[in-house]
């Protein structure tokens, strides 16, 4: 019997419930399911690779034909690597489709022979992105509904880095604690960061 692998790609950062959401529907659809995390050096992620794998992995431990693994360069040449038959990505609104579809083709292009299939996550996911929980973690608002509790927990450590920063200064911090503060609080800290320097230099 022909058995269907799948690869569900993205940036992953962070995981988020409508991310597991589509992962649980690939995996009933799919034979096995490897969510593929793109290591792009271009990007400043607010999690590690290896965060996002470890959160990903403790996320999906209860499907047995689940695996994590990241990835670099063209989608599909991966696709191909491991052997799968098919891209999986999620459309939450008709927002999604252009970018999506745009994507597709050129992955079609690219690699006729390889499908992408699209999925909706649950509607109450509909809303949710990477992007935004980012944000509202940020500025302190609730994210505990919008992402498993080990990456709220994680969200949370980011935030205590970047809390006990401003509210210490920056005297005697490692230039890690530095980084997750200007990556979560770009304006406030950057700007005080700034201002020191100015305060320094006069
Ligand atoms: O979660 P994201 O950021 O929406 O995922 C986008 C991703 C990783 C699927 C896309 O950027 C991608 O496939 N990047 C790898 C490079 C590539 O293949 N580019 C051509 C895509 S048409």
């Amino acid at each position: 019997m022909k058995r269907i692998k799948a690869i569900y790609p993205g940036s992953f950062d962070p995981p988020t419930n409508g991310h597991l959401d589509l992962i649980e529907r690939g995996s009933e659809i799919f034979d096995e399911l490897v969510v593929a995390i793109l290591r792009n050096p271009e990007k400043d992620p607010l999690f590690s690779l290896s965060e996002r794998r470890q959160m990903l992995e403790s996320m999906t431990k209860g499907f047995d034909n689940v695996s994590i693994d990241t990835f670099h360069g063209l989608t599909v040449d991966y696709a191909l690597r491991v052997g799968a038959r098919a891209i999986l990505r999620g459309i939450r609104a008709i927002s999604d489709y252009e970018y999506e579809l745009q994507m597709a083709l050129m992955n079609r292009k690219l690699q006729p022979g390889l499908e992408t299939v699209f999925m909706m996550p649950a509607e109450k996911y509909s809303y949710l992105s990477s992007r935004l929980v980012r944000e509202v973690a940020e500025l302190g608002g609730a994210i505990d509904c919008l992402v498993p509790e080990l990456v709220a927990q994680k969200l949370r450590e980011k935030m205590d880095v970047a809390h006990k920063f401003t509210a210490a200064g920056d005297a005697g911090r490692h230039d890690s604690d530095l980084k997750t503060v200007e990556r979560m609080t770009p304006v406030s800290v950057t700007s005080e960061r700034k201002h020191k320097s100015r305060k320094r230099k006069s």
